[in-house]
């Protein structure tokens, strides 16, 4: 027999549910729970009276109401300007079970063609939702080509466009390529659907999230999207310090002499807000943009002289000779904890990235104009060492760990 361990749970689902053991879960009209003992079809455990489902409940934690994934976000999110990053379709905003099961999906080996690879063994909650290692390691061994990127404000990118040459048109389109991509996670679409519909607990999640729990391939990519959009960093130190000192131009109370200097470079000197900040042309009045560290395009940051034949970049997808060696930047936010640095990972630390556009910007054709001196050649810092630590101090005071730490965009599985 096979059933009796089971068989009590389920039991004991039931009678808490019939109790209403959930206090916060309003009465339901339809009373019809089945009696403890009676004949119980665990599949057919009803799915609104509070608890989760033993399918569910065996292989996962989670709450038995979903998680709030739509925070309230500071003022500095709210201005107009920041509004006006935000990809979100219209058809899919962010709902709290959609988010939830995109969780799932985002943690779930399942997603890879031998069950040992999930997103998230490529994008680590613990470093900002990126991989420590400069190529990642593909489900069956493989490397990827490129060094990971961080999975956080993807919400808040105007273009909408996904990966280092914004080969992905949209959010929703770019989460179902590593699940086919041949080193990554290697499935086709059919062998994705069969193998998410062949888990039990999932059934309940797509119907809590869809309204019935039919899986389908666009689902999966509507889910996972609404939990990559959901990730929003917004309670690092310097989101504190702003809010106090209530302009990023201002020096704040809580930061340290270093770091306000840092910051004083990052905007002015050492000319990174104009890019890392984006912030449309300037203006009177406090900068539109203090919260979003994103670029709003790809560019070319004189990384090398020459553009590499292995790796063009945004040209090798428009072949358009003005876009070789471009390349989207990521959020600097939690950027202390995404080393390796840039497409190809090759600066492992935050003073490398500083000194080379101290002194290191590479004269590439396609050089960014606000890389450049007058006159066009590569613009020359020459940073003190002061200056450096103090640009690194300040891209510190980005880690934000109440994110690492938030059980919402932890991994779920009873492992
Ligand atoms: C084997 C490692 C690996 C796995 C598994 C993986 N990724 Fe990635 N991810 C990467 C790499 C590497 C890049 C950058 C690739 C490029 O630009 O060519 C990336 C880029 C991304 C980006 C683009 C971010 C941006 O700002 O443009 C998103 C979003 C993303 N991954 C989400 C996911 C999701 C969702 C899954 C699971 C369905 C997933 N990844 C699985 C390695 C991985
Ligand atoms: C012209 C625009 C521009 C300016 C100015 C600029 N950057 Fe960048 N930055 C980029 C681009 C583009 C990338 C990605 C390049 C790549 O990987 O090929 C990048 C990458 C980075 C990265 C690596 C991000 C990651 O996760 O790999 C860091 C850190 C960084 N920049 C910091 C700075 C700092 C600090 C300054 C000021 C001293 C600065 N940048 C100035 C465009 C710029």
């Amino acid at each position: 027999m096979r059933f009796p361990p089971r068989f009590i749970a389920c039991s004991l689902t039931l009678v808490a549910a019939a109790c209403g053991g959930d206090p916060a879960t309003p009465a339901d009209d339809d009373d019809d729970a089945p009696d403890a003992g009676a004949e119980v079809d665990v599949d057919a455990a009803p799915d609104d009276e509070g608890g989760l489902p033993d399918e569910v409940a065996d292989v996962l934690d989670l709450p038995d109401d979903p998680f709030d994934y739509t925070d309230t976000l500071p003022a500095h999110f709210q201005t107009a300007f920041v509004r006006g990053l935000d990809n979100t379709p219209g058809d899919n905003g962010i709902t709290d079970d959609g988010a939830t099961l995109g969780r799932v999906l985002f943690y779930d080996t399942t997603l890879s063609a031998n069950d040992t690879v999930a997103c998230a063994s490529c994008h680590d909650q613990s470093t900002a939702f990126t991989d420590p290692a400069r190529f990642s390691t593909g489900f069956d061994g493989g490397l990827t080509g490129r060094n990971s990127m961080p999975v956080m404000e993807a919400r808040f990118y105007r273009n909408g466009r996904f990966f280092w040459d914004e080969r992905a048109a949209t959010l929703e389109e770019q989460v179902l390529l590593p699940i086919q991509n041949e080193v990554e996670m290697g499935l086709t679409l059919d062998e994705l659907v069969e193998r998410v519909a062949g888990r039990p607990y999932y059934g309940y999640l797509f119907e809590q999230a869809f309204g019935d729990p039919d899986v389908t391939s666009e689902r999966i990519a509507l889910a996972l999207a609404q939990f990559s959009r959901a990730i929003v960093s917004y309670r690092s130190r310097y989101d504190v310090g702003l809010a106090e000192a209530g302009d990023i131009a201002l020096p704040f109370p809580s930061f340290t002499a270093e770091e306000n200097l840092g910051k004083d470079l990052f905007l002015g000197r050492g000319g990174c807000a104009v890019c890392h900040l984006e912030a449309g042309p300037p203006g009177p009045g406090p900068r539109p943009n203090q919260a979003i560290f994103l670029i709003d395009i790809p560019t070319n940051n004189g990384l090398d002289a020459t553009t590499n034949v292995d790796d063009n970049g945004r040209g090798d997808v428009t072949d358009l000779p003005q876009d070789a060696g471009r390349f989207k930047s990521p959020s600097l936010r939690n950027v202390a904890l995404g080393a390796p640095y840039m497409h190809d990972g090759r600066f492992s630390t935050l003073e490398q990235v500083v000194r080379h556009y101290s002194t290191g910007v590479q004269a590439h054709p396609n050089l960014d104009p606000r890389l450049r001196a007058p006159g066009g050649a590569p613009r020359r810092l020459d940073l003190t060492d002061d200056e450096v630590a103090a640009l690194v101090a300040f891209l510190e005071t980005l880690t934000d760990e109440a994110l690492l730490a938030d059980e919402r965009f932890a991994d779920p599985f009873k492992r």
